[in-house]
């Protein structure tokens, strides 16, 4: 009976859980939220790789402990990207009761062939590049930077949709003169204009054999300017044409959730309520050959 049933939301996620900072939820606080993308407790970005560091003498793992007992709480639900998701196995094996569902623009948690939050992300990508209006009054060649973290999902779904000319990926380091080959080839033989969609973990071929530490302070160096800026610069030494760089950033994890994400992550959290009630705890609700 959904009656006996206690929620209890932490503030801002990980942090709520460690500090004690968390609110009992009623049933009209999920009123219409299916519409209404983010979170509606906010979320800290703790660093996976920081939750066993002792902090000014303070054990965060042994905080969300203490909270999860002094609560009570039967199960913690976690919704979130890798880091999240990492967080969440790692409190399992502390003996919590977890159980996590894969919600990130990036698409690209282990096991999941979704996690909510991706076609919405692209959906607004697509119309980013979209951009052969003022491409074409201006016989411009436009790098235009997409979100999607180390992997290329969102960058080649939209880059395909929006019939981006060239696309790059961090799965499949780049070349500037093949990138400029092609430009060249377009602005004779098709257009006056030119969209290449770029992930913004894309990389050429020559930083891809750089060793990590050294490529991470290529992009140290780099003073916030990304990997578009890049391109745009290795490419303006190869074509005569004019180039700008657009790089959408946050807003594509702004705005409302499209109709698919919002049909998906009310059946991805059927499925984590079914898994609770199991009680088939230390699981991740995962969605597999669609
Ligand atoms: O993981 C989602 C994501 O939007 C990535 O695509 C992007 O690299 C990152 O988060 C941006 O992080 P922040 O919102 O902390 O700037």
């Amino acid at each position: 009976n959904v009656k006996d049933v206690e929620i209890i939301g932490f503030i801002d996620g990980y942090k709520g859980l460690m500090y004690e900072k968390y609110k009992k939820m009623k049933p009209k606080d999920f009123y219409d939220i299916l519409n209404v993308g983010g979170s509606i407790l906010g979320n800290s970005r703790c660093p996976f790789k920081r939750m066993r560091i002792i902090e000014n003498g303070f054990d965060k793992v042994k905080a969300m402990k203490n909270t999860y007992k002094k609560l009570e709480l039967d199960c913690l639900v976690v919704l979130g990207g890798n880091g999240s998701i990492k967080s969440a196995n790692m409190l399992s094996q502390e003996g919590l009761n977890v159980i996590a569902l894969p919600k990130t623009i990036d698409n690209d948690a282990w096991g999941t062939d979704y996690t909510f939050g991706y076609s919405s992300a692209t959906a607004i990508a697509t119309r980013y590049l979209e951009i052969k209006t003022t491409a074409a009054s201006h016989s411009r060649v436009f790098v235009i930077e997409v979100m999607g973290h180390k992997v290329g999902h969102i960058c080649l779904s939209a880059g395909i949709a929006a019939g981006a000319d060239v696309i790059l990926l961090p799965e499949i380091p780049y070349d500037i003169k093949v990138v400029a080959k092609k430009v060249k080839e377009t602005l004779k033989n098709e257009k006056n204009y030119a969209i290449i969609a770029c992930a913004e973990g894309a990389i050429s071929e020559a930083d891809a054999l750089m060793k990590r530490k050294d490529y991470k302070a290529k992009v140290l160096a780099r003073n916030g300017r990304s990997v578009a800026y890049e391109v745009a610069d290795e490419l303006s030494q190869e074509i005569d044409a004019e180039i700008r760089v657009s790089c959408i950033g946050h807003a594509q994890r702004g705005g409302n959730p499209n109709s698919y994400d919002r049909e998906i992550s009310t059946r991805f959290g059927v499925e984590g309520a079914r898994l609770i009630i199991k009680k088939h705890y230390g699981e991740y609700v995962v969605l597999q050959g669609n």
